[in-house]
């Protein structure tokens, strides 16, 4: 099922929050490491490999967004208020986050008056009027705060998809999940109809 339902997240709205998610991970351990290469060519190949793949998260964001904007979500699983209001409030700030720390990434470039081009092929524009430095030096700050934040955010987001899982065993984690066929094995063999 391409949509949501009233019971389960739809395979698209599935399929942006597992690639996102994916994609993060890849981008805090590319963001970590390139740090610490020595001023080598390959140093400005992860960095250009690095603005690629966080400008693709942040068009996928916005994709998701739109789709999460243009349907209803599943109907919220059975909580008591307090959790509801913790899921809402930690859901919409992992959403800034996840829009927040590609744009800084992008602003400081921008501020930088480094060039940047979409996996080689596709220009992208600055969004400053060339070099600023006092936007620079804020935008990286924001970019490494920000991106800490949602390192923490995630973590707790996790525990609760593993408590929910584990502990509640309720739907949560599993209508973010690919439905499993039933196999009936006595169907299969044709005891069954
Ligand atoms: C999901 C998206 C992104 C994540 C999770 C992410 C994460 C990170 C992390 C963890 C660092 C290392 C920070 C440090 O330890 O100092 C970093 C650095 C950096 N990021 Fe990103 N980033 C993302 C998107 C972007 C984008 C879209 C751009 C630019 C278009 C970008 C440009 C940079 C640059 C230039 C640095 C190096 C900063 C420096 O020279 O000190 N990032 N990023
Ligand atoms: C960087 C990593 C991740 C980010 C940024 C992220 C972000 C989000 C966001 C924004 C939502 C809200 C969806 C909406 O209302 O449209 C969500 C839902 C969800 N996430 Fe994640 N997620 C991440 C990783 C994970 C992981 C690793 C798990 C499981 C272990 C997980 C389990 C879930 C579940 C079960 C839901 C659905 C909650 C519900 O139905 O109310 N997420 N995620």
């Amino acid at each position: 099922m391409l949509r949501n339902t009233d019971t389960r997240w739809g395979s698209v709205a599935q399929a942006f929050h597992w690639v996102i998610a994916a994609l993060i991970v890849v981008q805090g351990a590319i963001g970590l490491t390139m740090m610490e290469l020595g001023m080598t060519p390959t140093k400005v190949k992860v960095f250009a490999l690095h603005k690629s793949i966080g400008l693709t998260v942040l068009a996928l964001v916005l994709l998701r967004l739109a789709w999460r904007l243009v349907q209803r979500a599943p109907r919220e699983v059975r909580m008591p208020a307090w959790q509801r209001a913790a899921a809402r409030l930690s859901h919409f700030l992992l959403y800034v986050l996840i829009l927040a720390v590609p744009f800084s990434g992008w602003l400081f470039n921008s501020a930088a008056n480094a060039p940047l081009e979409w996996f080689g092929a596709v220009h992208v524009p600055s969004l400053t009027r060339g070099f600023d430095p006092v936007l620079k030096a804020f935008a990286l700050r924001a970019h490494v705060v920000l991106f800490w934040i949602l390192v923490a955010l995630v973590v707790i987001h996790v525990a609760a998809a593993l408590w929910h899982h584990y502990r509640q065993r309720d739907d949560v984690l599993l209508r973010m999940l690919p439905a499993r066929r039933k196999r009936n094995l006595f169907r299969r063999q044709g005891v069954l109809p």
